[in-house]
């Protein structure tokens, strides 16, 4: 006998980085054979979860806020649990219990296999905090998205390989929320890749916190990195791009280098932040590499794929941070030429190193640094895209664009990309000539075979004499 489930609705909220944005799908493929159905708002959820950030103040505070506006939803009658994810959940679980009596569950990034006995558990009137790390594999535990679920999230996925950091910058709370860094097996890898690919996905974006750390055993039981785990998956057929995020400077092998060189599928965009110009900063920071170091590797990196594009992340206002250490951070953005970046005011987090430091920056130098940093790195995300007009870039079509008649997608530099095209060419990548650029994406038409043909014969006519 089958008992029949009655569809829930669950809601989950996802703050911070990519890597909740995947865990969070986990989390709706944990609770589908229980029969939660995700909706697309918390007024008619059964079960609401925040998928929470610590990484600076201001994220974990939303959390908070968002708390009280649940809290005021039970207070004029819905009923619903509530439970609270990610990494606030590691790093506060009881603080969480204690601020806001309406929480049902509060869990941790390694527990989310749990979810359904959880749940249930917390379902019955009893709060439940789960923050421990448990002994077994949560992803030994996750089911797979079923093929239809893969195909509605879209044509390109994110697929966790790497968790936690070893690296201990003295700003940072990833070692102590995410824990020390492991890597998911190959095979394991792999069979969710081939799953993904399989339900129709063509692009994917490996994650990890420290992702260029990656490491596994290949059949043979030899030792393989992040960019052999590519060339593994460039053998998907129809897989068309690898993207992966976010690289330390310390793990950028040279095997990793030679893949960008050797494998067509992995995209010419790297997020390889530097956090600081200045050596003072950086030792300060426990970064590990040295400005030069940095410079160095984006040379080696530019060699292997002249046409790489780069993006970074920068904190203004690290404690000791001078006028001069500030000016190094400005006088490395432009030694570089970024096509996006993230700038952040330093935020100090409980139990790291650098929010006990005496020489904290006062906000409003903090402020004014950040907005120099800022207008100096959009000028370069403009010019970026501007040097993109009038070149015929790669587009993988993804999606139904802002007008009739047109879809959006991606240049392989992350670009977003509008055109006019055909809703049949939704999957496929297309050459397409740029036309414009604007503030937050690029504009082109599809050059058609013919028109290509013709171009390389104009370029190629002798000069005349
Ligand atoms: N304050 C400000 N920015 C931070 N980041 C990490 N910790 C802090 C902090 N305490 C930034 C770093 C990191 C990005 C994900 O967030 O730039 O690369
Ligand atoms: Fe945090 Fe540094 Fe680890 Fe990145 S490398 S997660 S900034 S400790």
């Amino acid at each position: 006998m089958t008992t029949e489930i009655r569809p829930k609705r669950l809601f989950i909220k996802t703050y911070g980085c990519q890597m909740n944005v995947y865990d969070s799908d986990r989390m709706a493929d944990a609770l589908a054979p229980s029969g939660y159905e995700p909706t697309a708002t918390m007024d008619d959820a059964d079960l609401v979860v925040l998928n929470t950030c610590h990484i600076r103040e201001h994220a974990a505070e939303k959390v908070f806020s968002e708390l009280g506006r649940l809290a005021e939803m039970r207070r004029e009658g819905r009923s619903f649990t509530i439970a609270v994810a990610g990494c606030v959940a590691q790093a506060e679980g009881e603080e969480i219990a204690r601020r806001s009596k309406a929480v049902d569950l509060v869990f941790g990034p390694q527990s989310y296999h749990r979810l359904p006995d959880l749940v249930e558990r917390a379902g019955r009137g009893k709060r439940v905090i789960e923050t421990e790390f448990p002994a077994e594999d949560k992803f030994e535990h996750l089911p797979a998205a079923r093929p239809e679920v893969t195909r509605a999230r879209g044509l390109t996925a994110f697929l966790t390989v790497q968790e936690g950091c070893d690296k201990f910058c003295s700003f940072c709370v990833v070692p102590y929320t995410r824990g020390a860094e492991q890597s998911r097996p190959l095979e394991q890898v792999l069979a969710e890749a081939r799953t993904l690919v399989a339900a129709g996905v063509r692009e994917i974006t490996l994650l990890g916190q420290n992702v260029n750390a990656w490491h596994g055993l290949d059949v043979r039981g030899r030792e393989i990195g992040l960019g052999e785990l590519c060339a593994r998956l460039a053998e998907l057929e129809g897989l068309a791009r690898i993207r992966y995020t976010t690289s330390h400077p310390a793990d950028m092998t040279d095997e990793l280098i030679a893949a960008h060189r050797d494998n067509p599928l992995l995209m010419p965009y790297l997020h390889l932040p530097v956090q600081s110009g200045s050596d003072t900063i950086l030792a300060a920071m426990n970064r590990r590499h040295r400005r030069a170091d940095y410079l160095r590797l984006i040379d080696r990196i530019k060699a292997a794929r002249p046409d790489m594009a780069l993006s970074g992340d920068f904190i203004v206002g690290f404690p000791g941070e001078t006028d001069a250490d500030f000016e190094a951070t400005l006088s490395i953005v432009r030694e570089v030429g970024y096509a996006s970046a993230y700038t952040f005011k330093y935020s100090p987090r409980p139990g790291t190193p650098a929010a006990v430091a005496e020489t904290q920056v006062p906000e409003a130098v903090k402020a004014e640094r950040l907005a120099r940093l800022n207008a100096l790195v959009t000028a370069q995300m403009r010019g970026f895209a501007q040097s993109c007009v009038g070149r015929t870039l790669d587009v993988l079509l993804e999606k139904p664009g802002r007008m009739a008649g047109q879809l959006g997608g991606r240049s392989p530099y992350l670009q977003a990309v509008h055109l006019e095209a055909p809703a049949e060419l939704t999957g496929t990548v297309q050459k397409v000539l740029i036309t414009t650029a604007g503030n937050n994406s690029i504009a082109g038409k599809i050059v058609t075979h013919a028109e290509r043909k013709a171009a390389s014969v104009i370029e190629s006519q002798p000069i005349p004499a």
